[in-house]
């Protein structure tokens, strides 16, 4: 009889996704929003968790529950661990949460082990990856890294609240948000967990895979302003409407990512005003996302969007505006943590392959403090940002392992990296 694979730590770790998903705003649908009760739930959870794991917890200034193990070295430095606990709408249950469970899952092993480690780790469990209530993201992530933007908490939710206000209503100080940052002195790294959300560790065969890059992104909001009129009255060619231009604008988006090797484009929110069936729309907000693993690429990719636009807009009678909201350039993942996380895989005795994530990360604000290192966990068909997502639970039991013999050939100086 063929041996049952044991998946001790996975069982844990996909029983606690569990509870982190029935953490929603929406009954029947996984979305938890940055600095939203829903937030506070998991802040709560995941805490939990940490203490469990022997962690000293708090939640800093922007949010971002950090569980700290003390190293036994003199004056040891700190490898950070983690990824994040909010959600897109009506997301699946694994983008994040499973790089927090999981890192805490394997530091609760070494403590079941009653194994020390001489360096200090810190568990993070960051409140703003996915960008979706503020029109700015990564909030946690550049505050420990110490590279958030000046006016970053002053950007506002559709409500009109800002990153400050909502912080300080969580419970957190924004007025002490640059205490958060970190010296690069005093930290040798960080290692995010992640599911690939794309296809190719399923079309390999893989259950884990090694990241080498992160994509860069471009965000807008892009304002299209016509005039508003009777839908009923306004001949044709008298029309200066607004929806009917921004549907040109969203195909010229699309073409010009499809005419671009290494470029996506993609319009994934978009209102008109007044929006009402009978009126001709007068304005329209729509959202941009422009990505790539090459910033020439990217940034040639938006030149050519707006160029697009303006031709648009003056043919219509329109007016366009693009708001830059965001703007991340790619960053290569450190080929020291490269090395060592691909010697780790193979040590476990696991095939190792490199491939570049689409997706963005916590570690593209990171990279400013520290050298990032990523592991990516194979998902079912590619599928995320979707409720569909899926992990297989021998997968994670995989990235644990791996995850834990990647922590054992750590040490304080970061000698043994190579
Ligand atoms: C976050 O998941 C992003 O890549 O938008
Ligand atoms: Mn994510
Ligand atoms: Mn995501």
């Amino acid at each position: 009889m063929a041996r049952q694979p044991r998946h001790s730590l996975a069982a844990r770790i996909m029983a606690r996704l569990d509870q982190l998903a029935a953490i929603s705003s929406s009954p029947g649908e996984i979305t938890r929003l940055y600095l939203t009760p829903e937030h506070r739930a998991a802040v709560e959870l995941v805490s939990g968790w940490m203490r469990e794991a022997g962690m000293t917890v708090t939640l800093d200034s922007a949010a971002t529950v950090v569980g700290r193990t003390s190293g036994t070295a003199r004056g040891a430095k700190t490898l950070l661990l983690g990824s994040h606990i909010d959600s897109v709408r009506n997301a699946g249950r694994y983008d994040g949460c499973l790089g927090v469970v999981l890192a805490i899952e394997a530091m609760a092993e070494l403590k079941r082990l009653g194994r020390k480690l001489p360096y200090g780790v810190e568990v993070l469990a960051f409140g703003d990856e996915e960008g979706v209530r503020f029109p700015k993201t990564l909030t946690g992530s550049h505050a420990i890294a110490g590279g958030l933007e000046p006016n970053a908490l002053d950007a506002e939710d559709e409500s009109g609240q800002s990153i400050a206000d909502a912080l300080r209503g969580f419970g957190c100080d924004p007025d002490r948000i640059d205490e958060v940052a970190r010296q690069s002195a005093d930290v040798l790294g960080y290692v995010e967990v992640h599911i690939e959300q794309g296809p190719v560790l399923e079309d390999e065969g893989l259950g884990i895979g090694v990241v080498t890059a992160i994509s860069g992104a471009s965000r807008f909001q892009v304002e299209v302003r016509g005039k508003a009129g009777h839908a009923g009255t306004l001949p044709m060619p008298m029309r200066r409407d607004a929806l009917a231009g921004a549907a040109e604008m969203v195909l010229a988006v699309e073409a010009v990512a499809r005419e671009t090797a290494g470029l996506v484009a993609t319009v994934g929110r978009i209102a008109a005003v007044p929006g009402a069936v009978n009126v001709v729309p007068g304005d329209v907000n729509f959202s941009l996302d422009v990505r790539s693993p090459v910033d020439r690429t990217r940034r040639g990719g938006v030149q050519e969007i707006d160029k697009r636009f303006r031709t648009i807009a003056r043919r219509r009678q329109l007016t366009v505006k693009l708001i830059e909201t965001y703007n991340e350039k790619a960053v290569v993942c450190d080929q020291r943590l490269i090395r060592h996380i691909s010697a780790a895989t193979e040590r476990a005795g696991f095939p190792t392959i490199g491939l570049p994530s689409g997706a963005g990360h916590d570690g593209l604000a990171i990279s400013r403090l520290c050298p990032i290192g990523m592991l990516f966990v194979r998902c079912k068909g590619g599928v995320s940002h979707h409720p569909d997502e899926a992990v297989k639970a021998e997968d994670v039991e995989i990235a644990t392992r791996v995850l834990l013999e990647i922590l054992d050939k750590f040490s304080p100086d970061g000698r043994t990296l190579s």
